[in-house]
């Protein structure tokens, strides 16, 4: 825009181009929240990586425009230096209302922004980050191809520096391939269909979390493992860009003072201690600030002091928070918003549903099948609720070459998430789905998870097909529960008393409601059916509630139960279950009710104890 005579014109118009994009206007999504409206063009503003923070950085999110390419083929003729043809939000799923597309079979696309980087800024590397762009992303910068990305749910950087022009404008186009359970794939992708139905929903593509660029020395910090644990001790390797053995300086911080400091070397670990700490536990979420230094390139991040581990406590196996052992309860967490689908409208939204948690009196989520945003895992480290990580599943059972995938962007899940304080048990298999059934790969996978992590647990399987291996003897059933006993349904084993008794999944009662609550969407509305179990009204839902929390516990009281899972947080879509409809503006629970029932598992499982 530019201003003549005080009135203000639109570049184009002047310019008199005839192939405007479509102005971005956000589409009426089948279901709305009380975020929808009035969000604005300026997304997620704050910085998105809390545990690897630079001063200097500079948001991309913001509108960008699109256009649909038909297939792969396409990316051989990049629209390098054009308009394309609708304004869109990024981040954004494309197929979502708040894209402003709210496309479908938006299988390749094209995206592109235009930026300037300050002159300032010159010298430095130029550091491109990614959060999440679903599935496969390959980046120009001003009209050369810097790199490809595979995998939906993960971050990734490009060093754009020798492409950038400093002070002038830039060019940034993505092509973006997301076949979800089309075309033949077979790859990660959790909850998304192309076909929906029931409990699977509609697909998420393109770039779905913020784009940022910062600035950084040319040797920096790449990457940061940090983990603490309830007697103080830190454990640091700071990965450098160069791979040089680099000295480097962590401190950790309390307030404004520092409380230890220590020096070692780039791209090894090593270990100190912090004296008198105040634990991480969900009751206390004492977090400290971190200040990792190398050379001249300088980032924040933060840790908290705790232990997960298991043991036996009164002739049972348990999982243990810093060494005691309380009950781990939480729900079912999608991750899905009627406008957003997987982008949640705003920090805000985002942490409305985990607030709720946390005031229920909920000590965990079980991240279903989904990746958050780091912002999310960084609102569980403050609020105090653990995490239980679902790796997001295949579809069907896959061939040697989609196994090899799944398994790299497994790894890529458990090194990207593994600082978080909050996350305490990482899961591989989802009820069988993409299970190879005949070779039982969990083993070696959980031994693959536990040397890149050796400060969780995992549950190799959740649900269904279990050989035995990982921390826990996992059942789901519903509508009841069947936790730590001797009763399993098949196609489980029964409870296996060396590993944790966990009710992976049960409760999913549901309570249909009207038309101003659903995703109104004809084909899901009539799923509504397969629901287990519908109570005619919201006393009805919250009895049955009562009933199943009840004999859950019952089985704390008799049987090897530590942990349990209610489904689930929130209605989506074809699936009336939640303790809140998809648009969180009718909650079912009675708050003060499940209050005390939460408790009345809690002191359940004090009176096992000692
Ligand atoms: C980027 O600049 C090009 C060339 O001036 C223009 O055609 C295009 O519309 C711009 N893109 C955006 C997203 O503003
Ligand atoms: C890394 O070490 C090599 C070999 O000593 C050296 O040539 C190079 O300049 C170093 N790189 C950085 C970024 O310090
Ligand atoms: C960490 O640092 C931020 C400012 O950078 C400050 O607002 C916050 O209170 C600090 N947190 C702790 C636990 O000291
Ligand atoms: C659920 O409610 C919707 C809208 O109120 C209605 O169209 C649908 O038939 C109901 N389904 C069931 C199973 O009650």
């Amino acid at each position: 825009m530019f201003t003549m005579g005080g009135a203000v014109f639109p570049l184009l118009a002047i310019a008199g181009l005839a192939t405007a994009a479509t102005p971005y206007a956000p589409q009426t999504p089948p279901l709305t929240t009380d975020w929808t409206e009035g969000l604005g063009t300026n997304p997620w503003p704050e910085y998105p990586r809390p545990q690897l923070q630079r001063s200097q950085w500079q948001s991309l999110n913001g509108i960008w425009e699109y256009r649909n390419a038909e297939s792969s083929g396409a990316i051989g003729a990049p629209p390098f230096g054009q308009e394309l043809d609708t304004e869109v939000m990024i981040p954004s799923c494309l197929e979502s209302g708040l894209s402003g597309l709210q496309g479908q079979n938006t299988l390749y696309s094209w995206l592109s922004t235009n930026f300037t980087v300050d002159d300032d800024w010159d010298g430095q590397s130029i550091l491109l980050n990614f959060g999440a762009v679903d599935y496969e992303a390959s980046v120009f910068i001003n009209g050369q191809n810097v790199g490809l990305h595979r995998g939906g749910y993960f971050e990734f950087s490009v060093d754009a520096t020798e492409y950038i022009n400093f002070g002038a404008d830039n060019e940034l186009l993505v092509f973006v391939h997301d076949p979800t359970d089309g075309e033949g794939a077979v790859i990660p992708i959790g909850k998304q269909t192309l076909n929906q139905r029931h409990i699977f929903y509609r697909p998420c593509s393109g770039i779905w979390q913020s784009v940022w660029l910062e600035a950084a020395p040319a040797d920096h910090i790449s990457r940061l493992d940090l983990t603490a644990d309830m007697d103080g001790e830190v454990t640091v390797t700071v990965h450098s860009a160069s791979g040089n053995a680099t000295s480097v300086e962590v401190t950790v911080e309390e307030g404004d003072e520092t409380i230890a400091s220590e020096t070692g070397t780039a791209n090894s670990e090593f270990k100190f201690t912090v004296p008198d700490i105040q634990r991480w536990s969900p009751d206390s979420p004492s977090l400290y600030n971190v200040t990792v230094t190398l050379g001249d390139d300088q980032v924040r991040s933060y840790t908290g002091f705790r232990t997960i581990s298991k043991g036996t406590v009164d002739g049972v196996v348990r999982p243990l928070v810093n060494g005691e052992f309380r009950f781990i309860f939480g729900t079912l967490d999608q991750g899905y918003w009627p406008d957003g689908l997987y982008t949640p409208p705003n920090r805000e939204a985002m942490t409305y549903d985990l607030q709720l948690l946390k005031d229920l009196g909920f000590n965990m989520v079980r991240k279903h099948i989904k990746v958050e945003p780091a912002l999310f895992y960084r609102a569980c480290d403050e609020l105090g609720l653990l995490v239980i990580q679902d790796m997001p599943s295949l579809a069907v059972q896959p061939n040697a070459a989609q196994q090899l995938e799944f398994v790299r962007q497994l790894e890529l899940l458990v090194n990207q998430l593994k600082n978080y304080p909050s996350i305490m048990s990482w899961v591989i298999y989802n009820e069988g789905w993409g299970q190879i059934l005949t070779t039982y790969p969990e083993f070696d996978l959980t031994e693959r998870v536990r040397e890149l992590d050796p400060t969780r647990l995992v549950n190799s399987v959740t649900g269904w097909y279990d050989h035995g291996a990982g921390d826990y003897s996992d059942n789901h059933h519903y509508a009841n529960p069947q936790c730590g006993t001797p009763f399993y349904s098949t196609p489980s084993s029964p409870y296996d008393p060396e590993r944790i008794g966990i009710q992976g999944e049960f409760g999913g009662i549901g309570h249909n409601v009207t038309i101003e609550n659903l995703w109104n969407v004809q084909a899901t509305i009539s799923t509504i059916p397969e629901t287990y179990e519908i109570g005619s009204s919201i006393e009805v839902w919250n009895y049955r509630s009562r009933v199943l929390l009840q004999e859950l516990r019952d089985q704390i009281q008799r049987f090897a139960c530590s942990a349990a899972v209610w489904t689930q947080t929130t209605d989506v879509e074809g699936e009336v279950n939640g303790l809140m409809t998809y648009d969180r503006r009718l909650k079912r629970v009675d708050e003060r009710q499940w209050r005390e029932d939460i408790e009345g598992l809690y002191s359940a499982a004090r009176g096992r104890v000692g």
